[in-house]
C-alpha cells in the first residue's frame, strides 16, 4: 500500500501558486465528446483523475495530447458509444460522458459508477434528467444504456431533487446540442465550476445562461465549434492550503486564488480568529493566536464546501472548546474521524454531526486515507502533530492535488512518498 510519511511539528510557511480546477476540467473534458473540431484546454492540473478522463476520450476515438498543463483534443472517428466499467470505476466523474456521447452516437453505454468512501453516490438524478429529455434509459449487467429520442420536445423543464453538481453538468452539457429545444434546469448546482462549464460551452457556440443561479436555461444548437479555454483555479486545493496554514500555525500566500470562490471558508476562518489577507491576485492565511471553536455545516455552494469538511476538522481537533460540524451533502463523509482519533483527537460522530472537543496537540500515528480530501486532512494533522505520521493509501492524494509533495516541501514540510510496490 502506498505511504506518505509526514514529520510533525512543522509550520507551513511560504508562497505557492494555485493549480487549475480538477472539478472544472473533468466536466469540460466530458463536453468535448460533442465537439468535432480541435479544442485546447489550458491551466489543466496534472492529476490521475485528469489522465483517466483523457484515457476515456482516447477510448472512444479522440486524439488527445497533454503537456505543459494544456490538453489538446482532436476530433476522430467516434468508434464506439461505450465506456467500460473499469474506467468508470476509477473515477465517478467519467459517468458525465454518457449524455454527450449519446448525442453524438445516438446511443451510449457506460458502466454505472459504484459508491466510494464518502457515500453511495448514485446517478439517479442524471438518469431521471436524461429521461425527462426523452432519452430511453435501460440498465443491464452494471451498465447504463442511453438512447436519444427521434426528436426532442421544444420546451423541457426538469427540476433536480437536489442541487447535484455532476447531474447539473451532465444535463446542461447534453442539452447544449439538443437543437430546437429550450431546456430549463431548476434547483441547479451553483458552484463556480458550473459557471466555468457554461463559459466553455458558450465559447464553443452553445447558448447556456443562468449558471451560479438555481435556474439554468439551455437553447440547443445544431453544432458546437472548437475553442481555446483556460479553466479557473482549484478552490478546494486553495482552501486546503489555507487551512493547512492555520492547522500548523504557519503563514501561506497562494497566488492565482479567487477570493469570491471561497467566501464561506474565509468567513469561518475569520470567525475562528485566523489571519486572512486577500487581494485580486492572492489569498493569504496566517496564524494570529489561539482559535475560537465554531459551528460549521457543509452545504451546496455558496455554503461551506463539503470537500473542505475533513480538512477544517483537522484544524478544529486542536482548538480549545467544542466545535460542531454538520455534513449536509454526503451521507458518509466522516470515515476519516477514526483515523484522527488514533492521533489523539476527541471527535464523536452521530449521523450527520461531528462533535469535536479540542485537545492540546495531536500525536503522530499510522493512519489510512479513505479518500482524497480526508487524506489531505490527515496530512495537515500529521504536519501539526508531535512525531511522525504514516498515511497509507496515499495515492488518493495525487488524484486531487497537483504537485502535492513539491508544494508542501516548498512550504517547509518534511514528507516522503513511498509508492505501491509494483
Ligand atoms: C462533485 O461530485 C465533486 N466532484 C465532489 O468532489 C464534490 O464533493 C461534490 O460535487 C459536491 O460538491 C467533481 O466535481 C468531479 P453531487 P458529484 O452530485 O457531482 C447525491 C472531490 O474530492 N446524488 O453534487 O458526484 C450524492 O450521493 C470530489 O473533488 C444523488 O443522490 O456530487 C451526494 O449525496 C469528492 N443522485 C449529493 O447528491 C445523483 O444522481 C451531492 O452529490 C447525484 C448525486
Amino acid at each position: 500500500m502506498s505511504q506518505l510519511v509526514v514529520m510533525g511539528n512543522t509550520r507551513l510557511k511560504g508562497e505557492i501558486r494555485a493549480s487549475g480546477s480538477k472539478n472544472s476540467v473533468l466536466p469540460i473534458l466530458a463536453a468535448t465528446v460533442m465537439i468535432e473540431e480541435p479544442v485546447v484546454i489550458k491551466n489543466v492540473p496534472e492529476l490521475r483523475d485528469v489522465q483517466t478522463m483523457i484515457s476515456i476520450l482516447q477510448q472512444i476515438g479522440k486524439t488527445v495530447a497533454f503537456e505543459n498543463e494544456t490538453v489538446t483534443i482532436m476530433p476522430g472517428e467516434i468508434l464506439v458509444g461505450n465506456v467500460p466499467y473499469e474506467l468508470v470505476r476509477k473515477m465517478r466523474a467519467s459517468f458525465n460522458i454518457i449524455g454527450p456521447l449519446a448525442m453524438i452516437c445516438g446511443w451510449a453505454k457506460v458502466g454505472k459508477p459504484g459508491g466510494c468512501n464518502i457515500g453511495q453516490r448514485p446517478v439517479d438524478f442524471h438518469l431521471k434528467g436524461l429521461e425527462a429529455f426523452g432519452f430511453k434509459i435501460t440498465e443491464e449487467h452494471g451498465d447504463v444504456m442511453a438512447v436519444i429520442p427521434q426528436n426532442f420536445e421544444k420546451e423541457i423543464i426538469y427540476a433536480l431533487p437536489f442541487p447535484s453538481v455532476g447531474a447539473t453538468e451532465q444535463l446542461m452539457t447534453t442539452a447544449a446540442l439538443m437543437e430546437g429545444s429550450v431546456v430549463t434546469i431548476e434547483n441547479a448546482a451553483r458552484e463556480p465550476e458550473i459557471s466555468d462549464l457554461q463559459n466553455f460551452l458558450n465559447k464553443c457556440g452553445a447558448q447556456v445562461s443562468g449558471a451560479s443561479t438555481p435556474t439554468i436555461k439551455v437553447t440547443g444548437v445544431g453544432k458546437l465549434t472548437g475553442a481555446e479555454y483556460s479553466v479557473i483555479p482549484d478552490r478546494v486545493e486553495i482552501g486546503t492550503y489555507l487551512l493547512g496554514a492555520i492547522a500548523t500555525k504557519g503563514d501561506i500566500k497562494i497566488h492565482g486564488a479567487i477570493a469570491d470562490h471561497l467566501i464561506a471558508l474565509l468567513r469561518i476562518l475569520e470567525e475562528m480568529g485566523a489571519g486572512i489577507e486577500k487581494s485580486h491576485e492572492y489569498l493569504r492565511a496566517f496564524w494570529k493566536g489561539p482559535l475560537n471553536p465554531v459551528r460549521v455545516s457543509s452545504e451546496p455552494y455558496p455554503g461551506f464546501p463539503t470537500d473542505l469538511q475533513p480538512i477544517i476538522t483537522a484544524v478544529l481537533a486542536t482548538v480549545e472548546g467544542t466545535s460542531v460540524l454538520e455534513e449536509n451533502v454526503f451521507e458518509n463523509r466522516f470515515g476519516y474521524v477514526d483515523e484522527l482519533n488514533r492521533m489523539g483527537a476527541q471527535i464523536k460522530v452521530s449521523s450527520s454531526h461531528a462533535n469535536i472537543r479540542g485537545v492540546k496537540k495531536l500525536s503522530g500515528a499510522e493512519v489510512v486515507a479513505p479518500d482524497i480530501r480526508a487524506g489531505a486532512a490527515l496530512v495537515m494533522a500529521g504536519l501539526a502533530a508531535d512525531g511522525e505520521t504514516i498515511i497509507n493509501n496515499a495515492t488518493h492524494l495525487f488524484r486531487g492535488y497537483e504537485r502535492f509533495q513539491e508544494k508542501l516541501r516548498t512550504l517547509g514540510a518534511k514528507i516522503t512518498f513511498y509508492p505501491d510496490e509494483e
